[in-house]
């Protein structure tokens, strides 16, 4: 979703500085974008539709030692020049940018319309520089007028705001993520995520809920949006490397992240006993555990439905984050709710972990980015340690975030040490199957179906939610219409799609299902379906054998990679490119 940077400090060039931070929030998806900069005693602006791609940063934002910037993904008001970020008061002399929703922006609209402000666009986030110089008149301090605006919007939402003539960047955060980069040269950066700035420093110091912050790039002030009362902040190190976050020789993101499954399943099952043991036997006393998640995350909690039913006997109850809240009535003090997260940011989930929190039950959060919201609000929280993924399409997080899920259904029988074998086992398999002739395979076989119009997928048991999960993969990046199901379910209406030579693929493991599964791709043949079959052996229903190797318990982390893989070249061979789909965001911070 929108990505948000700013800087003030000592250097000369913050506009620059701004938009080369802006391009490294690329990944989060977006229709448009803009920069504003201290100029003198005003504020310059630039604001384009599309993407910022290779635009010189140095030409565009002329010398001024404070700038922000923004990536927009259009909520209200479509995607034009006007309504790109930042927005600017009527006297020029403030700027804003802005992530998330203000729910209550028609009234106060209305309001500074009355006493007379002119706004520019059909934007919810134009009415925040306008009421804070509203408020500035009767304050006169702009942090103090930052304040007493922000405590008027309604909603979950992250602004940054810049006062030409105080020389002040503030930002207030009510929801979205807000992260202070302390610059290793003199000045401040204070971003959506870290990528924005990671290369200028490793200090950070994260903004929690309901916190402002304010800085003339030579001190900083932290505080309590409400009361004012002023906050201390630790600083962080931030661990990763800035080249975790280059394509290297890569030719786009996704290939690079799914290359690096091998290794980075080995860092997700590396985890502390201790601490597995302890949630493992809290999932055993927890009255009621259930499982939430978006998206892909949404994926891997669905396969551990089956991981905690065939390996614990555990019985764990999915609702995708978005439908959690409808279940709040099975939800008591003593239950568990286990979400799962990327981004640690996404704002369905933080939502779920709301209504769990008001019943008084527990939160166990299985995340990525570490210091993100999610992980930080959660009771406990496991990070996958995948590094950070930056393809919109996701891939090395959901296989980790299984890996985490099925140890811990191995903890909970007292079989932790054999969990963690088998997914090491399967890390190394992996390691040996992602060699150049497999994937040069799997671009030939992405050439001969990338004209068709529609792909079926199909699994049985943990391979059914990786069935679906294919259909994402293939859908977010290659836009072929493609559609994952229960194998079972296909004689109840999907097979009526089933033409000659329909494409259909079928995710297989030698497993207690293999039977059923193989039937149904059998049923596909008979109704003209061209069957690539995804699995340990070859069967003569197959047309195309992708072979993967036998993983047991592990065969739906092994089965979805083959198809990211295929996702990925049938978005290249169609000409789309896969790190930017479009309409997507890697991290959905709005509901
Ligand atoms: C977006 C991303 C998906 C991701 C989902 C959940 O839709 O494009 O790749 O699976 O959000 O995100 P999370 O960060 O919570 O895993």
């Amino acid at each position: 979703m929108c990505g948000i940077i700013g800087y003030v400090g000592g250097r000369r060039d913050a506009g620059f500085l701004v938009i080369e931070g802006l391009k490294n929030l690329e990944y989060r998806g977006y229709d448009s974008w803009g920069v504003a900069w201290k100029e003198g005693r005003k504020i310059a602006v630039c604001k384009e539709t599309g993407k910022i791609g290779c635009v010189d940063a140095a030409k565009i934002a002329k010398e001024g030692n404070l700038a922000i910037a923004h990536t927009r993904w259009a909520t209200h008001g479509g995607v034009t020049t006007e309504n790109a970020h930042p927005h600017l008061s009527c006297n020029g002399s403030i700027a804003v940018v802005h992530n998330g929703i203000v729910e209550n922006y028609e009234e106060i609209r209305r309001d500074l319309i009355a006493k007379g402000h002119r706004f520019l666009s059909e934007t919810d986030t134009e009415v925040i520089p306008h009421l804070i110089e509203e408020e500035m008149k009767t304050t006169g301090d702009f942090a103090a007028a930052v304040r007493r605006a922000c405590l008027k919007f309604e909603g979950r939402f992250a602004v940054l705001a810049m006062h030409a003539e105080s020389g002040t960047l503030v930002a207030a955060r009510t929801g979205s993520p807000l992260i202070v980069g302390v610059g290793d040269h003199e000045g401040y950066f204070i971003a959506s995520d870290i990528p924005a700035f990671r290369e200028h420093t490793s200090t950070v110091q994260y903004l929690d809920d309901g916190e402002m912050v304010v800085t003339d790039g030579r001190s900083i002030l932290f505080s309590d949006l409400k009361t004012g009362a002023e906050r201390e902040k630790r600083e962080i190190e931030i661990t990763w490397e800035t080249a975790q976050v280059q394509k290297g020789k890569y030719a786009h993101f996704m290939l690079k992240e799914i290359m690096e499954q091998k290794d980075s399943i080995a860092r997700a099952v590396n985890q502390d006993e201790g601490e597995i043991q302890t949630l493992a036997e809290a999932i055993r006393a927890a009255q009621g555990t259930f499982l939430s998640g978006c998206g892909t995350a949404a994926k891997a909690c669905m396969a551990a439905e089956y991981f905690f039913s065939v390996i614990a006997g555990q019985h764990v109850n999915f609702a995708p984050a978005s439908e959690f809240k409808l279940f709040h009535r099975f939800l008591k003090p003593q239950s568990l709710l286990i979400v799962v997260s990327q981004s640690g940011e996404t704002a369905d989930v933080l939502e779920a972990m709301k209504v769990a929190k008001s019943k008084g039950a527990k939160v166990l959060a299985i995340v990525n980015t570490e210091g993100s919201t999610i992980a930080r609000e959660a009771d406990y929280t496991l990070h996958i340690n995948a590094g950070p993924e930056r393809a919109v399409a996701s891939t090395k997080a959901l296989t980790g975030q299984m890996a985490v899920l099925m140890l811990i259904a191995y903890a909970m029988i007292g079989k932790l040490p054999k969990g963690r074998t088998r997914l090491l086992e399967t890390a190394a398999a992996i390691n040996d199957m992602l060699n150049p002739r497999y994937t040069s395979f799997i671009e030939s076989l992405a050439e001969k179906i990338k004209d068709d119009k529609d792909l079926y997928i199909i699994g049985k048991s943990w391979n059914y939610p990786m069935a679906l999960e294919s259909a994402i993969k293939i859908q977010e990046v290659s836009y072929v219409h493609a559609e994952g199901f229960a194998g079972g379910e296909l004689k109840h209406g999907p097979i009526a799609l089933i033409e000659e030579g329909t494409p259909c693929i079928a995710l297989v493991g030698n497993d207690e299902v293999r039977t059923d599964i193989i039937n149904n791709a059998i049923e596909l043949k008979a109704r003209g379906g061209f069957i690539i079959g995804v699995a340990p052996e070859r069967h003569a229903v197959f047309d195309e054998w992708i072979k993967v190797p036998d993983t047991d318990t592990a065969q739906a982390i092994v089965n979805i990679i083959p198809i990211q893989v295929l996702a990925y070249f049938l978005a290249v061979k169609r000409g789309k490119d896969p790190d930017m789909p479009r309409n997507l965001a890697k991290s959905v911070t709005v509901k």
